[in-house]
């Protein structure tokens, strides 16, 4: 982007594909770290004369207009942190979008409505695709790419539209390229891995490139479930994906090959009933060994002892990466696993990276200053993808 801005952008037609999906709750964003995330890029091409047109996904809508999935609360948002006024245009690449941009003075800033909304921005068929991205095309002379947390989607904004205009990468994606390429490349160690969330099956591929290059992976979440019962455990009603059992398996016999530290709870938070997370109303549940789940049971978040032994796994760690809440974080009574996690990541003088939507949002709803970590990504799949040395679109389509 530096060179876009040296060659000069004033009074230029500059679209930014962010990645504005951001977690809603109504209309109200409860955490708008992605939109922050932005800033940077929106504020240097505004600053510069720009005319910025902001394009982003929100969800997964089906490829037609549906209200609650519209970016109008985010494009809102957008405007009180840039402390400007910032158009909306109520459809993509309609009428609304063309006057919004031909709107446009120079330093202004215009929002698109959700992408998703319209069938050739997630399609499967090139061609459909590329139509789309003709139809974006004609609001722009410029692009920029700064949707982190999009790179790893091949869509019609992200991985076609670059080829059809000048481009360059934002502030955005470039910092955090930076920042996983310390991962990838020369990794300070001890590099130590810690990995939540709900399914082993999202995190499968992450997991089999880890294996020959973290030194130890705690897990934790929902799909330390399958982990257990891999290992021989009774679970309970816990979460699990008996499917994946067998490459569970092959996983710990291969991290033990490999000398790579695979570390699974030791002890649950388990209930016979999934906590409300509307009323948040105090679970009953009851603490218990990881081999000890009862049959009527299920495991919601790491126990005590589980917390104490991640942390001391975590404090003398050289490098640590971290995805995927330990627990339903949502609901106070089993956030404990996934704040013990980030203060182990906030004590330890590793340097420490966030990955991924869930886990970003947790570490700020859950009061953390961000600034105690090394690095907070804004993508969830698109870090993980990352990791696992994938050719990500987004950045392919940048860097051609
Ligand atoms: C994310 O939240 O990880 C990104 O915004 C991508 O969203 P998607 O998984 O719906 O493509």
């Amino acid at each position: 982007i530096d060179e876009l801005l040296a060659e000069g952008v004033s009074g230029k037609r500059v679209f930014v594909r962010a990645d504005l999906n951001v977690p809603l709750d109504g209309t109200a964003i409860t955490d708008d770290g992605r939109i922050r995330a932005v800033l940077p890029t929106v504020k240097a091409l505004a600053g510069a004369g720009a005319r910025v047109v902001v394009a982003s996904h929100l969800g997964r809508p089906k490829g037609a207009p549906d209200p609650a999935f519209s970016l109008a609360p985010a494009a809102a948002r957008l405007g009180e942190l840039l402390g400007a006024e910032v158009a909306f245009a109520t459809d993509t690449v309609g009428e609304s979008a063309r006057a919004a941009v031909a709107g446009l003075g120079d330093g202004g800033v215009a929002v698109l409505e959700n992408l998703r909304f319209n069938p050739g921005e997630t399609s499967k068929d090139d061609a459909e695709r590329g139509a789309f991205a003709d139809e974006l095309a004609s609001l722009a002379d410029l692009y920029v790419g700064d949707g982190f947390g999009a790179v790893h989607r091949k869509h019609a904004s992200v991985y076609d539209l670059p080829a059809r205009l000048p481009h360059a990468a934002g502030y955005l994606i470039a910092a955090e390229v930076a920042v996983l390429k310390k991962l990838t490349e020369d990794v300070r160690r001890p590099y130590v891995v810690v990995l939540g969330g709900a399914k082993v099956s999202d995190k499968l591929a992450v997991i089999d490139s880890l294996l020959g290059k973290a030194d130890r992976l705690l897990i934790g979440g929902g799909m330390a479930y399958t982990f257990l019962k891999a290992k021989g455990h009774e679970v309970g009603i816990s979460l699990l994906q008996e499917d994946q059992i067998p490459a569970v398996k092959e996983y710990m016999e291969r991290a033990e090959k490999n000398g790579v530290e695979l570390v699974l709870p030791v002890d649950v938070l388990a209930s016979g009933e999934f906590p409300d997370l509307k009323t948040k109303a105090p679970a009953e549940y009851i603490t218990v060994d990881a081999d000890g789940i009862p049959a009527d049971k299920e495991g919601l978040d790491i126990g005590p002892r589980t917390r104490e032994l991640y942390a001391s796994k975590i404090a003398d760690a050289a490098t640590v990466f971290w995805n995927g809440p330990l627990g339903v974080f949502e609901h106070p009574d089993y956030a404990g696993g996934t704040r013990a996690t980030a203060q182990a990541l906030v004590d330890s003088k590793a340097f420490t990276v966030v990955g991924g939507g869930d886990s970003a949002a947790a570490v700020r709803t859950l009061g953390f200053d961000e600034n105690a970590f090394g690095h907070i990504s804004t993508g969830g799949g698109a870090s993980l993808e990352y990791l696992e040395g994938k050719t990500l679109p987004g950045l392919a389509a940048l860097e051609d």
